[in-house]
């Protein structure tokens, strides 16, 4: 597969094509979807969660996040990797700057961290030092406990006109790309056609440059876990295997099929 770059990620949204981006967490899935085309490999600290059982990703520690990090990265086949930086890594310029620095140094070829203006000055280091860095704004899940639980954010127009004003600090900081997760489907088409970088929505709609979900979670492995904007690709007579179960996820994506009005929020 052709190797995938920050630059061809951008390019997807200036062509209006959608961007596909699951999960993984160890070297069999890291193959199995580069290898079916998927543009984004996430290494998110939602391993806290899939890999360890905990309950929130609050738990898990730049020692976890770099293992897996390794892990995905021996055997990816050319799609774009991101891993997250967990819980309180990022709590200042300087421990952002060396945590970010054994992340690329484990592989990744970009990092993502949680949050809104405050993590400006980290992002801006960041870039200048040349280490990609994609945001993340609406649900922050290292967060949980300040928001009170998993909730839907930006519902109200004072919370909405923060996201909006956060996703523009976070561009002009120097962030490459956005996850924007849990907020309203119009919110996020709002944020997606006012920045020039790419959105990559996990319960945000269809109207963002890209979609995210947990590999697991697609998969429906967790019958006791299905939060609204999850669909299980792997559930239809047609879909026999992992690999097709992807590549329904690709094509439904690609579309903007999915996700649909079920799988969002207004
Ligand atoms: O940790 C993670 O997997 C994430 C995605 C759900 C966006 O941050």
């Amino acid at each position: 597969m052709k190797k995938q770059t920050i630059h061809s990620i951008q390019e997807l949204k200036q062509l209006d094509e959608p961007i596909t981006v699951l999960t993984a967490y160890d070297a069999s899935f890291s193959k199995l979807i580069s290898e079916s085309g998927i543009e984004i490999i996430l290494v998110g600290d939602s391993l806290g969660m899939v890999m360890q059982g905990n309950q929130s990703t609050v738990p898990v520690s730049m020692t976890n996040m770099i293992y897996h990090t390794k892990c995905v990265a021996q055997s990816n086949n050319g799609s774009l990797l991101i891993a997250d930086l967990p819980y309180m890594a990022y709590a200042t310029v300087e421990q952002t700057l060396s945590n970010s620095a054994m992340l690329m140094q484990a592989g990744a070829n970009m990092v993502k961290l949680e949050g809104g203006d405050w993590t400006c000055p980290a992002i801006e280091k960041l870039t200048e030092r040349g280490i990609p860095v994609c945001a993340h704004l609406g649900l922050t899940p290292q967060s949980v406990d300040a928001l009170g639980g998993y909730k839907v954010q930006g519902r109200d127009s004072e919370a909405a006109a923060q996201i909006l004003r956060d996703a523009r600090a976070l561009e002009n900081a120097g962030a490459s790309l956005l996850v924007l997760e849990c907020v309203p489907s119009d919110l996020a088409e709002k944020i997606t056609k006012q920045l020039t970088i790419p959105t990559i929505g996990i319960g945000a709609g269809n109207k963002t440059s890209g979609q995210v979900l947990v590999l697991q979670d697609m998969l429906g492995m967790n019958p006791d876990f299905k939060p609204k904007f999850v669909k299980n690709f792997f559930d239809s007579e047609k879909v026999t295997s992992i690999s097709a179960a992807i590549l329904k996820y690709i094509s439904e994506v690609k579309s903007r099929s999915f996700p649909d009005k079920e799988h969002s929020f207004e």
